[in-house]
């Protein structure tokens, strides 16, 4: 949830720890600070974002350690804000996660120890101060510190008259950079891609110790290696690019991104999808059940395969809020496939539901954005939905990608089984490969949708309606609506709103109704005419032009079959945008919420 990073080398470690945190503001960004370490400890942080933190720009220091925060324990304040230090400003510590029993801890160190926030965090250095005082190297009472703690960490320190930074992981992903002379590390290759691609990967009870010219890493007292691999990065790709926000960009870069998801992995002519998934053909062949277990917009992508997968693969399958999942008895673990569908890969809940998965003795895929993530390490298998680095908090084309992704892999599934015929297999091919051109029709039509949003931007609710990969898509596009708006947005089953919402509808609540082809539009006609029977204005969004008499605003998209929902999720991305931003909401960093939630 907060974002980790550090430097050791012989450049400025201020500036460079200080770029770092701006690139992973997105992981948090209610308040930030800096540790510059070497013989003593400068520590400079503050509450709001990292932009607004300020310190001397040449420091002196060449190693350095930074944080930026999303709360969980103790409001963002100064005091709370990372790094923390122990009595005497020799130690200094950045820490992502929850260390669970730091109550009992604190109440421990209390009767000799001073503490100034209400973090969890804080305990860390008091620990490694006592430590420290019995003349162990920091390594060495780093490592001692984690055997006490209880919870999920990453950490990293720095003190005084020691030598470069320990960090240690358990549950929380720490990457270390490679450069000439120099090292980095952080919570995501994002902080330091820039001055390397090399990067190794720490795993659970990794404590490593990072100067300029090494990295030795221990794990349970031995010292380990971590394979050091080439990450593929553009860093142009986590820049704005000229446009106002992340959210645009990524919206706009949908087409390319969705061209990347598939590339290589159709083939017309026969109708088969490759793809290199390390699971064996004879126990997808018997497979009997599917669970998809993801959080949020994920979430949103699995319900939207969920028909397909059903009706193609003929399988049983279903989808759960990882927050609330539990391996039920009755189910056969053997012939059951977890699987996780996470951007990140280091959503808390969602890697909790695979491990439970992962005990309960059923196979587990993860469905990720993210190379090297957590949930790549606890999963049997990962297919990469290969989107591009997201900054922006709101998740839009990791959406259309996930949802392409696990498209492709229901083809590949129901020919491994041998439940879909090549005509079957070529209808959904074909409208995977017209999903980008569709998804550049909408773009083409920004301004009309933006002329739609600043009409309706003042109103306080808004509905969204439709049926079932509609559904689905109405979920998400009322997700997108309220969490960069802050509007009450809600989606629902276009059947259910005669079951009690439509009581909420009247002429001051726009319904958005998904009127796709694939999205059953001839039942949520019915839906449509009874809110437009309350007064209220509806916008459709539609591949079919009957519909315009029957809604106020329409908003076309292209008809290119099964697909079709994603495309219209496309056009209310840029209508979430637009009501947004003609509020003056901060789109890229919505107030509470964060890119990656690294908590349960
Ligand atoms: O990284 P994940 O896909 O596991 O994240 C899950 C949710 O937190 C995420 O999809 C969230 O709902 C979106 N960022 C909202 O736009």
């Amino acid at each position: 949830m907060c974002g980790i990073t550090g430097y050791v080398g012989g450049e400025d470690s201020g500036e460079i720890v200080h770029e770092g945190l701006k690139n992973l503001e997105y992981r948090g960004y209610d308040s930030a600070g800096v540790a510059l370490g070497g013989e003593t400890i400068q520590v400079h942080k503050r509450e709001g974002e990292v932009s607004e933190l300020e310190f001397p720009e040449t420091s002196g220091h060449t190693v350095g350690i930074g944080h930026t925060r999303w709360s969980t324990h103790g409001e963002p304040t100064q005091e709370n804000a990372h790094p923390h230090t122990d009595c005497r400003d020799e130690i200094a510590v950045v820490h992502n996660g929850i260390i669970e029993n730091y109550e009992e801890l604190k109440e421990e160190l209390q009767a000799a120890h001073f503490f100034e926030s209400e973090t969890d965090t804080e305990v860390v250095p008091h620990l490694l101060e006592d430590e420290l005082d019995d003349d162990v190297s920091l390594r060495a009472a780093v490592h001692r510190v984690v055997q006490r703690l209880e919870g999920s960490f990453a950490l990293a320190v720095t003190a005084a008259g020691h030598d470069g930074i320990v960090v240690a992981r358990e549950d929380s992903p720490l990457v270390i950079g490679y450069g000439e002379n120099e090292h980095f590390v952080a919570s995501d290759v994002t902080a330091f891609a820039e001055h390397t691609r090399e990067v190794s990967f720490l795993e659970n009870g990794d404590i490593a110790l990072i100067t300029n010219d090494s990295v030795t890493i221990h794990n349970d007292g031995s010292v380990v290696e971590r394979p050091v691999e080439t990450v593929e990065w553009d860093a142009t790709a986590a820049e704005k690019g000229g446009y106002e926000h992340y959210m645009l960009k990524e919206i706009h870069e949908q087409p390319q991104a969705l061209r990347q998801t598939l590339s290589g992995r159709i083939d017309d002519l026969s109708g088969d999808v490759t793809l290199d998934i390390d699971l064996p053909e004879p126990y997808l062949q018997s497979l009997e059940e599917i669970q998809i277990v993801a959080c949020g917009t994920s979430y949103h992508a699995g319900l939207y395969v969920r028909d397909l997968l059903e009706q193609y693969a003929d399988i049983r399958v279903s989808v759960e809020l990882a927050s609330e999942y539990d391996f039920r008895g009755g189910r056969d673990p053997w012939r059951t496939l977890v699987v996780a569908i996470t951007q990140s890969g280091e959503t808390a809940d969602t890697l909790s539901a695979l491990r439970e998965a992962n005990r309960s003795g059923a196979r587990t895929l993860a469905l990720t954005n993210t190379v090297g993530s957590t949930v790549t390490r606890d999963a049997d298998a990962t297919l990469y939905i290969r989107a591009g680095p997201e900054i922006g908090v709101a998740a839009t084309k990791t959406f259309v990608s996930q949802v392409a992704t696990a498209t492709l892999f229901t083809v590949y599934l129901a020919r491994v089984r041998g439940a879909m015929s090549v005509s079957q297999a070529s209808e959904i091919l074909e409208s995977l490969n017209a999903l980008p051109g569709a998804v550049q029709q909408v773009l083409d039509n920004n301004d009309h949708i933006e002329a739609v949003a600043n009409e309706y931007a003042d109103s306080r609710s808004f509905f969204y309606i439709g049926r079932a990969s509609g559904y689905s898509v109405a979920l998400e596009s009322a997700l997108k609506l309220k969490e960069i708006s802050y509007d009450h947005a809600e989606g629902f089953a276009a059947g259910e709103l005669k079951h009690g919402p439509l009581a909420l509808v009247d002429e001051d609540t726009p319904v958005i109704a998904l009127l796709t082809d694939h999205a059953a539009s001839s039942e949520t006609v019915n839906s449509v005419k009874e809110v437009k029977s309350r007064g209220a204005p509806v916008i459709g969004v539609s591949s079919d032009i009957e519909t315009t008499s029957l809604v106020d605003e329409q908003f076309d998209v292209a008809d290119i079959g099964p697909m079709e929902p994603v495309v219209a999720n496309v056009a209310l991305q840029l209508f979430a945008y637009h009501v947004a931003n003609e509020k003056g909401r901060s789109i890229d960093k919505p107030r509470n919420l964060a890119k990656s939630v690294t908590v349960e």
